[in-house]
Parts: C-alpha cells; structure tokens; sequence
C-alpha cells in the first residue's frame, strides 16, 4: 500500500450487497481493486464485476479475505459465523454491520447490551484487527455525499476500534473515498453508533431524499457524546 495521497490497494468484500457494493463503488472511483464475494458463489455477482469495470473481480469469501489489504465484512449478523477466520487474521477488517433482531433472530448479547455487534464480530475472526465504519448511513447517501479532499461540504463519518494502526489504515482509505473520518474510541463503545443512535442514518438525511445531506465533524461528534445505551 502506499502512501494516503496516492494510496492503491486491494479491499476484499465479504458481502456484496447494497453497502458492500456502494463503498466497492467508491474504492474503484478512488482507484483501487476490489474483490467481491457473498453467500451464492463468484458466478452470482458477473453482473456486479461486468458494472464495476476492469478494478474488480469475483472470489470466495476465503478468496475475497485473503486477496484484501483490507477486507469489508458486510452481511447480515446471523451470517457471522460463517465467516473465513483464518484469512482474516491480522487483517485490517471494516465492519460494517448492524444487528437487527427481526433480519438476525435475537442474540442474547446484543440483547441484553452485554456486547456490541462488533465485539460479537469480533468472536468470530478473533485475530481481525476491526474497525467498525460505514454501518450509520444508508447505502445511498454514502454514494452521493461523497466528495473530493478539500470540498467544503465533505461529510464526516465515526469509526471505533481498537487498534491505532488499522485505524489509521481505515481513515487513509475513507478519506481516499470521499469522507473525513471522527474517531469514536473502542469497539466497546461501537454502541454509540449502532442501530437507533442520534449518529445513525439520520445526521444525513431521510432516505427518501437520495442526495442526502452534508454532515460536519461538529454534528457527528455531538451525536456521539449524547448518545445513550
Ligand atoms: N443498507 C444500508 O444502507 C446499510 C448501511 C449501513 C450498514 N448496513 C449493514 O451492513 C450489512 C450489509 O447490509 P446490506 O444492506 O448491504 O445487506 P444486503 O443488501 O442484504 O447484502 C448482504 C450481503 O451479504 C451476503 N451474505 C449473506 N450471508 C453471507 C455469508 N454467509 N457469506 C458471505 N456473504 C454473505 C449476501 O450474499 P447473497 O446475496 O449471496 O446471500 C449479500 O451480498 C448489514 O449488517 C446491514 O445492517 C446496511
């Protein structure tokens, strides 16, 4: 990978639907590869890689974990255990999931609020290095709020982990896609941007309204610190 002004590198996606595909979207416009996967099998996303253009391609998941400088896991919670760990581990791993019991069956944990989507994420691929990211906006303002370094209405997205350098990682590559990035703390505090909190979805607009709007770091940083568990 090299440096964040002129950063290329390879994001592997586990899970390739609308958000998956919206930040594989902004990775190729930014001028990085990106390897898709999902539950069906390569062949099922010709479509996707054929829309994407020569930057993309189609793997396994294992395939798609491996290939990644960075890997996006983007699925549904109850998918979680289906997960590559091996391939994952020691990987810069974006997160981008929110649990919803309806969609996932309850998870006691996250019930109960003894752990966050992500720490059960964590579970899982226990040697990722994750940062959660991308899970408070919906797939289609990510898409249009996009906007180049320096623009004036450029949004700010929170990110939580707990490791610096996949942090740092992570930041390099939102800021090569578009955003400005807030750090939010620890994947133990990834509760203030999970499903329902004041910094999710609605600091960009309504969902009816596709172009979204603009969030500074003030905003985001206001929603966080008044959110409640
Ligand atoms: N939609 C949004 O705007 C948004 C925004 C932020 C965060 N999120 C969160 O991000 C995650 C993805 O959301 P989404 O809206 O993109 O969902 P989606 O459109 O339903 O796509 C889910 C993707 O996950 C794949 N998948 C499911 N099980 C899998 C498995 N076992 N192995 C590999 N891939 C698997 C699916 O593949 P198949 O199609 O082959 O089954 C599909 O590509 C969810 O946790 C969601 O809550 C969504």
């Amino acid at each position: 990978m090299e440096g964040p002004e002129n950063m290329t590198t390879t994001v592997g996606f586990i899970g390739s639907g609308n958000i998956g595909t919206a930040v594989a979207r902004l990775a190729i416009e930014a001028g990085h590869q990106v390897v898709l996967s999902n539950s069906r099998g390569p062949q099922t996303l010709a479509d996707t890689v054929a829309e994407l253009g020569p930057r993309a391609s189609a793997a396994t998941n294992g395939e798609a974990a491996a290939a990644g400088d960075i890997v996006v896991v983007t699925v549904p919670v109850h998918a979680f255990p289906d997960l590559p760990a091996a391939p994952l581990a020691g990987k810069t791993v974006i997160d981008t999931c929110n649990y919803g019991p309806e969609r996932d069956g309850h998870i006691p944990e996250l019930d109960n609020k003894s752990l966050t989507s992500s720490e059960l994420l964590l579970r899982y691929v226990p040697g990722a290095l994750l940062v959660k990211a991308f899970n408070n906006i919906f797939f289609k303002h990510l898409v249009s709020l996009a906007r180049p370094a320096g623009a004036a209405d450029r949004s700010w997205l929170p990110i939580a982990g707990d490791s610096a350098p996949a942090k740092a990682v992570v930041t390099a590559f939102l800021e090569s896609i578009g955003y400005c990035v807030v750090d939010a703390g620890p994947l133990a505090g990834s509760w203030r941007q999970a499903t329902g909190t004041p910094v999710w979805g609605t600091p960009y607009g309504p969902y009816s309204n596709e172009s979204g709007l603009p969030v500074g770091e003030d905003a985001i940083r206001s929603a966080l610190a008044v959110a409640t568990r």
